[in-house]
């Protein structure tokens, strides 16, 4: 099979993540990626490619059943993490929208990934290049609705402390099942399953998981705002959001999925 050799530039927001703080605090987005697998249904043989694998644990379980599988990860940090933990598994630094696989493998699968693309057509784009004729593209991501309370709590916060401007940072795509489902029967693809449901998240730490997750995940809504009032503007958010989210000392992230199976036809 061909690899991606190229070398590509990260994010410099996810290439910052500490593959060990994620996998200590966020391991959740992995585990509940475990019922995505049996969607993707790997068989012996079969050429995968799984789009954004971060450390790699899901990978992996893909390759128990048999198939030959690639994981790409734009972060730098992740990807040695995986091959640190899988050194067995092939592991690459490569970017969503810089495949440059051409018709190579029966599956491209990814987990909680595609929510960091905008525009989305490019990432479809080179999905479907990579795919051989036949192939399914399996994903699952943040989809409308995704997190609605914590944006909310987080622009009021940033409204509050006078940084208004810094709401058109959000760095996430989350889109409703008609709209990606239509860019996907635009490219081509053959939809067969697209779901949008509920998935509120349990968040690891405690009183501290909300605060946790906005280190690691919203750091682009804080661009140059000095570290205390940054510290101030989470306190707030975790004031407003407590009454709804916070229970029983967990934080519950009102995360919110789209997952789709589409299929490139074996012609036209
Ligand atoms: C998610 O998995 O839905 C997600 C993770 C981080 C930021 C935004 C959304």
């Amino acid at each position: 099979m061909k690899t991606n050799t190229k070398d590509y530039l990260p994010s410099p927001s996810r290439d910052r993540w500490d593959a060990m703080f994620y996998d200590r605090h966020h391991g959740y987005v992995s585990n509940l990626g475990k019922d995505l697998l049996e969607l993707l249904d790997p068989k012996t043989g079969e050429h995968i490619l799984d789009l954004g694998c971060g450390t790699g644990h899901l990978t992996y379980r893909i390759t128990e059943s048999g198939a030959q599988v690639v994981g790409i990860d734009r972060a730098t940090t992740m990807i040695e993490a995986a091959s640190r933990t899988y050194p067995q598994v092939n592991f690459e630094v490569g970017n969503a929208e810089n495949l440059e696989w051409i018709e190579q493998f029966e599956a491209v699968f990814s987990n909680a990934v595609l929510h960091w693309v905008k525009p989305p057509e490019p990432v479809i784009e080179k999905v479907w290049s990579a795919l051989k004729p036949g192939g399914r593209f399996v994903a699952e991501f943040g989809g409308r609705g995704n997190v609605r309370a914590i944006v909310a709590g987080l622009c009021e916060a940033l409204d509050e402390a006078g940084y208004p401007e810094n709401k058109t940072l959000n760095p996430w795509y989350f889109p409703g099942i008609v709209e990606y489902g239509t860019l996907l029967e635009n490219r081509g693809f053959q939809l067969r399953m697209a779901q949008l449901f509920d998935r509120p998240t349990p968040l690891d730490d405690g009183r501290n998981g909300l605060r946790n997750w906005l280190e690691m995940f919203a750091g682009q809504f804080f661009q140059s705002i000095p570290a205390a009032e940054k510290r101030a503007i989470i306190n707030r958010v975790e004031t407003q959001l407590s009454p709804q989210l916070y229970r029983h000392g967990t934080w519950m992230a009102d995360y919110r999925r789209i997952r789709i199976v589409a299929v490139k036809p074996e012609c036209g």
